[in-house]
């Protein structure tokens, strides 16, 4: 996939994985990961999918609304790039925190909901429900953190209650922070982040 990875400036561990939202790119959360964690080093990926010419993570039929197959395929395409990442770079495959937004979100939420050890916690900035109808893995011991606006014309706050309850039915230890406001990524949600993550990770 493409991607770019800055390594840790010094001994952190922790590697921060950047999910962009539709239409956006490898560059575009570069400044969160500086916010939420400057000593982490960045991977940051590209979707795979075009739509209109828009980079995605994964197909969908229409507005929220997922293709479900291609959903299932790109989650493990990205985890297998995942195991294959943290080979080249030689990064602790244990220690991958997601910082997704939107499209981008959803595909950090699907990692979490089809492959158990994908990551050590995410952060997801208005994410919906991946999918439904499916047993969760136990995500015992993984700190979640979800940003939703209470007017998000994308995901009404009903379905980021489901996501939540879904999560925590997984044991996940899930963050909720509610902005009043839209589906956009706003500073108020990345300082309440980073102020988050230095409490749970
Ligand atoms: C999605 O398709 O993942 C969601 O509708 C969010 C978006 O990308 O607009």
């Amino acid at each position: 996939m493409k991607h770019l990875y800055e390594k840790a400036p010094g001994a952190s561990k922790t590697t921060l994985l950047l999910l962009h939202g539709t239409g956006g790119n490898e560059y575009d959360l570069l400044p969160l990961a500086k916010c939420i964690d400057p000593e982490a080093a960045v991977l940051s990926v590209r979707g795979n999918v075009l739509e209109h010419g828009m980079p995605r993570f994964f197909r969908r039929l229409a507005e929220g609304v997922f293709d479900e197959a291609d959903l299932l395929f790109r989650t493990q395409e990205l985890n297998q790039f995942l195991d294959q990442a943290a080979e080249t770079y030689a990064f602790d495959r244990n220690q991958v925190i997601a910082i997704g937004y939107s499209n981008g979100a959803n595909i950090a939420a699907s990692l979490l909901f089809h492959h158990p050890r994908a990551l050590h916690g995410a952060l997801l900035h208005h994410p919906m429900v991946p999918r439904r109808g499916i047993e969760l893995p136990d995500l015992t011991g993984t700190p979640v953190f979800i940003a939703a606006g209470t007017n998000d014309p994308i995901c009404a706050d009903v379905e980021t209650k489901e996501l939540q309850a879904l999560l925590e039915h997984a044991n996940a230890d899930v963050s909720l922070y509610w902005l009043n406001d839209g589906h956009r990524l706003t500073t108020e949600e990345v300082e309440a982040a980073a102020r988050w993550y230095r409490t749970a990770l």
